[in-house]
């Protein structure tokens, strides 16, 4: 069913915790993929009635990055979710969320100054505001996220503990096509040339974990190989980082461990692609 109107779907989220229903949540920004589809599959188990939300949030968008141009299918989406047997989806209008006069931000300090968030300045508060707002109107008892945003799941944990919001957070295993490219709503920008060089990202992050197998843990070394793995393509244009991280403080290594993630983001052609893989 199609909700778009906050009242509504409040109302209805009323009625399914008085009959004593447990609500799994995925948010989504839509043009649906089987990575998201992955996460309905995990609420479907562990819940009683899924929600998906579909909102490609303004906020969250830099000035210069691709808001006007993010893909958007809502047939295409509702077919899924109704393949999928989502309960309810949730599309809200710009003006449903953010009305006249609108002013509350939420900030997770800290976690959001590194990797993106320091090339996408405001982002986060984008995303966490509008997490907390979906959280608010949909009140799920478990919500789900891929792991592909290593760091946006690793913010929305921090805010929900910080908050003592009543919600699990649930991080979900990177889906990859079958040549290892991780699923992402923005692989529908690449051209096929792009797409190829696009390779080199997961390429890169898996020889990095074979090295680290075979005993190499000096995460220069490791960088190294995978800069020239990424920067042999022809379509990359920039990488914008690639660093080792500790899992929970996110904070970059020199000596890498198991359990570390290694996370990158890469310009190929005008696409900003992320991907990261734990060692
Ligand atoms: O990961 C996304 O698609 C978005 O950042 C989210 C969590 C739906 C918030 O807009």
């Amino acid at each position: 069913m199609l909700v778009r109107n906050v009242s509504e779907m409040k109302s209805i989220v009323k009625g399914l915790k008085k009959e004593g229903m447990t609500i799994g949540f995925v948010p989504t920004m839509g043009y649906l993929h089987e990575g998201h589809i992955s996460l309905i599959k995990c609420s479907k188990k562990e819940n009683d009635i899924t929600v998906v939300s579909i909102f490609v949030n303004p906020i969250q968008f830099g000035k210069n990055e691709d808001l006007d141009k993010y893909p958007r299918d809502l047939d295409r989406d509702l077919k899924i979710c109704k393949k999928e047997g989502v309960d309810y989806v949730f599309h809200p209008s710009y003006e449903e969320m953010y009305p006249e006069g609108y002013s509350t931000y939420v900030i997770t300090e800290g976690l959001t100054d590194k990797l993106c968030g320091a090339f996408r300045p405001g982002h986060f508060k984008g995303v966490t505001t509008v997490v907390t707002k979906l959280f608010n109107i949909i009140q799920p008892d478990k919500a789900y996220f891929g792991k592909k945003d290593y760091q946006q799941y690793k913010v929305i944990e921090r805010m929900v503990k910080d908050l003592n919001m009543d919600v699990q957070i649930i991080g979900c295993p990177i889906i990859r096509e079958k040549d290892g490219l991780a699923m992402s709503s923005r692989n529908n920008y690449l051209s096929p040339e792009e797409r190829k060089s696009a390779l080199s990202l997961s390429k890169a992050l898996f020889r990095a974990k074979e090295l680290f197998e075979k005993g190499e843990t000096d995460v220069e070394k490791l960088k190294g190989e995978m800069r020239k793995i990424i920067l042999s393509q022809p379509e990359v244009k920039e990488i914008q980082y690639i660093e080792i991280i500790h899992p929970e403080t996110l904070e970059s290594k020199k000596v890498a461990e198991k359990g570390d993630i290694i996370a990158l983001a890469v310009f190929v052609g005008d696409t900003r692609l992320i991907d990261n893989i734990q060692l």
